[in-house]
Order: structure tokens, then C-alpha cells, then sequence
């Protein structure tokens, strides 16, 4: 009953809106999470178990969780085929929000009830409690939506440099996307049209097309077309009112990968995020010699990385962002809420294709 209270608390301050402040995590239950002992699918490899707690060091931070997504990247570490693995056996789980219970001597940016996400992956967030160290924890304002906050460090923060750090787009300008409907590519939706930059979504084909389009579009997407509306010639009616996009962004790879250079500017550039058709980038010969693109890669836990002696680039991300969010122009996800102790069933939606909700699971 307790554990349902929460539950539904939880949830009204995701949906309701109202942020963090307030939330108050008490308990002292033994601490719990979803560990693995060796790679493999995460359904029969993940187990919930009490885990032990390191005793708090000078700078550490006791962290209770409240609420953290399952990512395609959480998914591969477990399979053992990313490109960064933790130590076994290990928590999975790399990004969440949790709450400050107890912070080291030395601690100085954090205090007893502040909000705090991880500052790098690897943390393993699927777990009640924790302690980690200071410097891989980032303050989080109190008033953000729980699923806001759980969910941005990675798919906001991505669609974010993506389109800061390659073509220098102004308003009127437009990308094209592929897996518009990912959790990067809603964001990258949102963050675009708050810039005034135009968008061409693609998605795959479905029975509720109608329903994903016209989400979509509610995010402020321009247009949104399936891969194989991609392919028809008469596309190119239905984009004539936008320019032709100087920027691609690609998480699927193969045929789709194919198709965004195809629509892409002279000299234009393609930046491949991700690869969920877990097929290679095939570039024509012709989009290099005559239309001189550009193909280039990111990877936000390399450059989270790159600026972790300095985080003000970080910090500044986050606040950009945390800005967007309270003016309505940056929502999270479209998610499902589940308790943690309901892991199966997340995991098995999690890897469901046409699902189009991120799984969070409450702690
Ligand atoms: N490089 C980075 O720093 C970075 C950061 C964040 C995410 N990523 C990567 O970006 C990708 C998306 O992550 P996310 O969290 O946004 O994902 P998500 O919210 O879980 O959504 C998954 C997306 O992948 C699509 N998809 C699944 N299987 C597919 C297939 N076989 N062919 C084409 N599309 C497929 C889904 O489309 P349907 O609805 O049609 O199934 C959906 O649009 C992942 O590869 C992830 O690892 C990379």
C-alpha cells in the first residue's frame, strides 16, 4: 500500500507537472537493484537483489533514486556490446534522478534534499540507493517534472549539441531525422522548433501512424514522413515549402541512413548518433564527389568526458535546457511508468519495436 502511495505520488508530480520540490524519500529499507553477474539478455541475466551500501567517504553523496529510464544504451551494456562496459557484477542503469540524503565532510556543491542526475554514465541507477561520489553527480533544480529530470541527461543533452555543435542553423533552416520518434528524436523536435528550425521527421510505417504523426506535430514537428514516403519521388512536393536540410541526423543506420543523404543540402553534413537498425552506413559514391558531405559521429558520454574538468559547458547545457522545460517547450518523453519491482515488463517494452514510450522505472 505504501509503495502503491508512492507510486501514485510520483506519478502526479510527472504528469501533474508541480517538480521535484517537496518530494521527500524517508525510508532506510534495505537497499535494492537490478544486478547482473555476466552479459546477456537483460531479461534473464537481471536480477532484483539487496545490494550492499559503501560507507560514505569524505566525498561522497548518499543518494536514494527516485526514478530512472531504460535506454537502448542500458540495454546493450548488459548484452556486453557497447562500447563501454562496467565491472561485474554490476547495477545496470545509467541515467535518473535521485534525491541527497546524506553528503561526506568534504562535499561542497551538494546538500541534504537537492535533486541530483549523473554528470557520466556507468553510475548504474537501477537501484534504490547508492552511494556515489560527488564530482559524478550534477544538481538538478527542484522544480523540474520527475520524468523530466530522469530523462534528460542523455536524449535532451544529445539533441541538444547535435544541433549546436556541427552547421551553424538559423531560423528558417531544417534538419531531417531518422527514428523521429526516439527519445532524441522527440527532443530534437522540441529544441529545434524553440529555435525556429525547421524539421522533417521519419518514422517507420505502423497501424496508428495517424496517432505518432499528429504527437509529432503537437512537439512542433514540420513534417513527418515514413521511410518508404521517403523513397517516392512526390516527396519532394510534400518538402518543397522547406529548405533543404544542411543537417541529417541519423540513429538507425542502413537504408534510412541512405535515404537522409539523399535529401541532404550540398556540403551538408550527417551526424550518426545511433544505429537501431544495427545495419553499416552505405554512402553512395555520388553524395561524396557532387554533393561533398560531410559524415560525422557524437557520442554524449565522449564529450561529457571531454569537459569533465570543466563543467560550466555542462551546467549551461542543463540550464538551457531546464529553461526550455519550465516555458513548456521541452517535455519529457513519452513514457510508461514502472515500479521497479515490474522490471520484467519494462524490459520486455523497452524492446518492443513501435512502442514509442520510454520505460521509467520508480524506485
Ligand atoms: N550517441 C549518443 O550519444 C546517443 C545518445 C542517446 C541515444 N543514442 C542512441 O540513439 C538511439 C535512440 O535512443 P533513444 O533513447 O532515443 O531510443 P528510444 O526512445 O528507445 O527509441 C528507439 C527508436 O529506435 C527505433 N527503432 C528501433 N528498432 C529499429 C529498427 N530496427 N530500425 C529502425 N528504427 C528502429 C524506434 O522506432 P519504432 O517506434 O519504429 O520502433 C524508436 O524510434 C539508440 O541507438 C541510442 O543508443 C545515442
Amino acid at each position: 500500500m505504501v509503495a502503491m502511495a508512492a507510486v501514485r505520488r510520483l506519478r502526479a508530480l510527472a504528469t501533474a507537472g508541480p517538480g521535484l520540490r517537496g518530494l521527500s524519500v524517508t525510508s532506510r529499507a534495505r537497499p535494492r537493484g537490478l544486478v547482473y553477474e555476466q552479459h546477456g539478455e537483460p531479461a534473464q541475466v537481471l536480477q532484483l537483489k539487496d545490494i550492499d551500501l559503501a560507507e560514505l567517504w569524505d566525498s561522497g553523496v548518499r543518494v536514494k533514486m527516485i526514478a530512472a529510464p531504460i535506454n537502448p544504451s542500458d540495454i546493450n551494456m548488459i548484452q556486453g556490446t557497447y562500447a563501454i562496459l562496467a565491472d561485474l557484477p554490476a547495477v545496470g542503469g545509467n541515467e535518473g534522478v535521485g534525491q541527497v540524503m546524506e553528503v561526506g565532510s568534504r562535499v561542497t556543491s551538494l546538500k541534504p534534499g537537492d535533486l541530483v542526475i549523473p554528470a557520466d554514465a556507468g553510475l548504474g541507477t537501477w537501484r534504490t540507493e547508492a552511494v556515489f561520489s560527488e564530482e559524478s553527480l550534477l544538481k538538478m533544480p527542484s522544480d523540474i517534472p520527475v520524468t523530466c529530470a530522469a530523462t534528460l541527461g542523455v536524449n535532451p543533452c544529445t539533441a541538444y549539441r547535435m544541433l549546436s555543435d556541427f552547421e551553424t542553423l538559423k531560423p528558417g533552416d531544417s534538419l531531417i531525422q531518422n527514428s523521429a520518434n526516439s527519445g532524441v528524436g522527440q527532443a530534437v523536435i522540441q529544441i529545434a522548433a524553440a529555435k525556429g528550425i525547421k524539421t522533417i521527421n521519419v518514422v517507420r510505417d505502423r497501424p496508428d501512424l495517424q496517432e505518432l504523426v499528429d504527437r509529432l506535430k503537437s512537439l512542433g514537428a514540420d513534417h513527418v514522413v515514413t521511410e518508404e514516403m521517403l523513397r517516392k519521388p512526390d516527396v519532394k512536393d510534400l518538402l518543397k515549402n522547406v529548405p533543404k536540410p544542411m543537417l541529417a541526423l541519423n540513429g538507425v543506420g542502413g537504408k534510412s541512413a541512405t535515404e537522409l543523404l539523399r535529401h541532404l543540402q550540398h556540403k551538408g553534413t550527417m551526424v550518426t548518433y545511433g544505429g537501431m537498425s544495427k545495419q553499416p552506413v552505405t554512402v553512395p559514391v555520388s553524395a561524396l564527389i557532387f554533393k561533398d558531405v560531410k559524415l560525422r559521429g557524437f557520442w554524449m558520454t565522449q564529450w561529457k568526458r571531454d569537459h569533465a574538468q570543466n563543467k560550466e559547458e555542462l551546467r549551461k547545457m542543463i540550464e538551457d535546457l531546464c529553461s526550455l522545460i519550465r516555458q513548456g517547450q521541452l517535455t519529457a518523453p513519452a513514457c510508461r511508468e514502472v515500479p521497479l519491482a515490474n522490471y520484467q515488463e519494462a524490459l520486455t517494452a523497452s524492446m518492443k519495436p513501435y512502442i514509442s514510450a520510454k520505460q521509467i522505472l520508480l524506485m
